[in-house]
């Protein structure tokens, strides 16, 4: 069954004109798509919508052949949000990790031990008892990642994961994410953690959907990316290696 389907949405923000319209997507059981597009294309807005924090102008939002409400709290989808300072909110960082977990109402033990698994998964072990405001940038994103993971969600949206991330972290969270069973919406600037993660890219521009296919041919086709001022990354413009000549 098809996990998550978006049927001719509109999405937009109150009182202005629609970001996005007509769009429709549909999304299998355990797939990685990559969401990409300009500033200001739409990306974090369309996420907004489907964890139901923005209610859709107009269309249809279907999760496990299920209709998705505005503003209720729904365990099967956790949204990574794209500002660390707009999700991580308890006066510390274990605390704030737990908070998705506690909602669902778990068992206590349950909840220690999903909380503790999250943090080591992101780096941050040894740093339960900071507050939040004291984390370094890329700590914040790592934090709020680990707030997501431990719902442990039918869909992960994550809104530039890698963002302000040192390469170690970026790396560890690449392998983190690659390991992981849920299906996920990644919207990146990164098309390299892109064209590592998700074997199908969906780009967005100008109100709607431009192009929607496999990696490859999406981040590699260099008129379409140009047009929606985008660039190939460089991994596959490179040409490939020879082998060394005796
Ligand atoms: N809270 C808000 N209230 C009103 N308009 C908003 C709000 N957030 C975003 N917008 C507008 O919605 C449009 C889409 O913004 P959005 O943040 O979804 O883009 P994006 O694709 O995520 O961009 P970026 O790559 O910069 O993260 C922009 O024109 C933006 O100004
Ligand atoms: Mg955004």
């Amino acid at each position: 069954m098809t996990l998550l389907a978006l049927d001719a949405l509109s999405v937009g923000w109150p009182g202005r004109a629609p970001v996005l319209s007509g769009l429709s997507l549909q999304l299998d059981p355990g797939a990685r798509v990559a969401l990409i597009g300009p500033n200001g294309a739409g990306k974090s807005s369309l996420f907004h919508t489907i964890a139901g924090v923005l209610a859709p102008q107009a269309g249809a939002l279907r999760l496990q052949g299920q209709p998705l409400l505005t503003g209720g709290f729904d365990p099967r989808i956790a949204l990574v949000f794209q500002q660390a300072e707009d999700q991580l909110f308890c006066p510390t960082l274990a605390e704030d990790v737990a908070f998705g977990a506690r909602n669902l109402g778990l068992p206590d033990a349950q909840v220690q031990a999903r909380c503790a698994q999250a943090l080591a998964d992101c780096g941050l072990s040894g740093l339960e008892d900071r507050p939040v405001h004291h984390l370094s940038g890329g700590e914040k994103r790592r934090a709020c990642i680990a707030g997501a993971l431990v719902m442990r969600p039918e869909l992960l949206l994550l809104d530039e994961p890698s963002g302000g991330l040192d390469l170690r972290n970026r790396r560890r969270l690449i392998t983190l994410l690659a390991g992981l069973e849920h299906a996920m919406l990644i919207a990146s600037h990164d098309l390299e953690l892109v064209l590592e993660l998700c074997p199908r890219v969906v780009l967005i521009d100008q109100g709607g959907i431009r192009a929607d296919g496999p990696a490859r041919a999406v981040l590699g086709d260099a008129a379409l990316m140009e047009a929606h001022g985008q660039e190939v990354p460089p991994s596959l413009t490179r040409p490939r290696a020879s082998p060394v000549q005796k």
